[in-house]
């Protein structure tokens, strides 16, 4: 099934600490949102992306999507204050065709998704109307009061969730226009369709899809790209 990619990559990258939007960090010579736009262009069901940008780097965004040549249409616009708010503006950009479409929502700054991850994680939305791709936790979690433990949270069940996170187009708009109206800022997608009752399917990933967040992620982010040069996973 065909679907449109929302790519938030409005951030400031401020964790990174690297002086400007980690999007254009270069990994391996390429710029780090560009590895994430690729994945989508060698996947044919990928029929749209929505590029979410800062306003003032829209031109600095375009340049780099015909520098490199993507060849998937690239709708460019601007986001918005919090990652909800860019998410919400590249949802309305996703043309229904009343066919109630597929629409996946990816991190800019998370280039290792896997085709084959992808291509579960449509099927899944396409049946159920709403999953994601989530890896179990490895760490034991505790809970605390500032530094002191409070208790010891049980690890089964636990999932550490990613993007990408795929929906019905209308099950995760209106969620997103819901939260809106109420002020209600999840930190992912999917919380936004729980919070309207909806149920969330787990697709389960793998522990290389990493989000690009602080410095040593540069570090697993090299490592990861050598990797697969070697023709390893
Ligand atoms: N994002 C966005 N609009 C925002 C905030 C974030 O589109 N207002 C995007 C980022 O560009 C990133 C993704 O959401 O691709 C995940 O956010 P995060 O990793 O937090 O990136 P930044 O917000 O850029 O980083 P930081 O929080 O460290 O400033
Ligand atoms: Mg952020």
């Amino acid at each position: 099934e065909n679907y449109t990619v929302v790519i938030p990559a409005a951030g400031q990258g401020k964790r990174m600490k690297a002086g400007k939007n980690k999007q254009f960090l270069m990994l391996n010579g390429i710029p780090l949102v560009i590895h994430t736009l690729r994945v989508f262009e060698q996947d044919d069901f990928c029929s749209e992306i929505v590029l979410v940008v800062n306003e003032q780097e829209t031109e600095a965004m375009e340049q780099l999507v015909n520098e490199y040549g993507i060849t998937t249409p690239v709708c460019i616009i601007p986001g918005g204050r919090e990652r909800q708010n860019s998410v919400y503006e590249g949802l309305k950009q996703v043309e229904n065709g009343g066919k109630d479409p597929v629409v996946l929502i990816h991190d800019g700054a998370r280039p290792f998704i896997k085709k084959e991850q992808i291509d579960t994680l449509v099927s899944t939305a396409k049946a159920s109307g709403a999953a994601i791709v989530a890896v179990p936790v490895k760490d034991t979690v505790k809970k605390a009061s500032g530094t002191t433990v409070t208790a010891t949270v049980e690890r089964e069940g636990l999932w550490a969730v990613q993007t990408p996170q795929a929906f019905r187009l209308s099950l995760i708009l209106s969620a997103h226009q819901q939260a809106a109206e109420a002020g209600f800022l999840g930190t992912d997608d999917a919380s936004l369709a729980e919070w309207c009752g909806k149920t969330v399917r787990i697709v389960e990933g793998d522990y290389q899809n990493i989000k690009l967040t602080t410095p040593e992620d540069l570090l697993f982010a090299e490592a990861i790209i050598s990797n697969r040069k070697d023709g390893h996973i």
